[in-house]
């Protein structure tokens, strides 16, 4: 059984840490024309570009926040509000990939009764394949919000939705150790 670790100092949903920012603005700021690269890469980290994230990465890349409004308008494949309270992200990256990352979702689709990329009619859950959440050695993880559920097996669907609603204690981890 994975317990969840928690990667923020609040447990609201999607919520990023500054630091998650500061480490995406110094990653993608060097590469000119990297403003879509790094929107990309938040919304697969929270689920969604937020206002507050979006002005704290403009800032610390240099980009006005008209720019990224702009950016993030014009492609329909970002999202600017929370597309549910519980955004699961299921890591397909090769590592997962190779412990069982599919059957994980599998598990967690069978489970909500959804398709990956889609949310419960209620918007209470919102499923998505992600491409590496930077803890490989935990493979294969999901992440829920700023948890990460770690090694999870075949029953990996009941299991998460289990912990996400009775709130089981946590493991506070650095937020960098999941962002590399
Ligand atoms: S491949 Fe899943 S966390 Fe890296």
């Amino acid at each position: 059984m994975s317990t969840p670790i928690d990667v923020s100092t609040t447990a609201k949903a999607a919520a990023p840490k500054t630091d998650m920012i500061s480490t995406l603005a110094k990653k993608w700021k060097k590469i000119p024309g990297s403003l879509i690269m790094a929107l990309h890469d938040l919304q697969t980290k929270v689920g969604y570009v937020q206002r507050e994230s979006a002005m704290r990465l403009g800032h610390e890349m240099g980009v006005p926040l008209a720019q990224i409004y702009e950016v993030v308008t014009f492609y329909n494949f970002f999202k600017t509000e929370a597309p549910g309270k519980y955004i699961i992200s299921v890591c397909l990256g090769t590592a997962c990939h190779l412990k069982g990352g599919a059957n994980v979702l599998e598990s967690l689709s069978k489970e909500l009764k959804i398709p990956e990329g889609t949310s419960t009619p209620d918007k209470e859950y919102h499923l998505q394949a992600v491409r590496c959440l930077g803890c490989c050695g935990l493979a294969p993880v999901v992440s829920v919000n700023n948890k990460v559920y770690a090694r999870l097996g075949h029953d990996a669907g009941r299991h998460v939705i289990d912990s996400i609603q009775i709130d089981k204690p946590m493991i506070e981890i650095e937020p960098d150790s999941v962002d590399a």
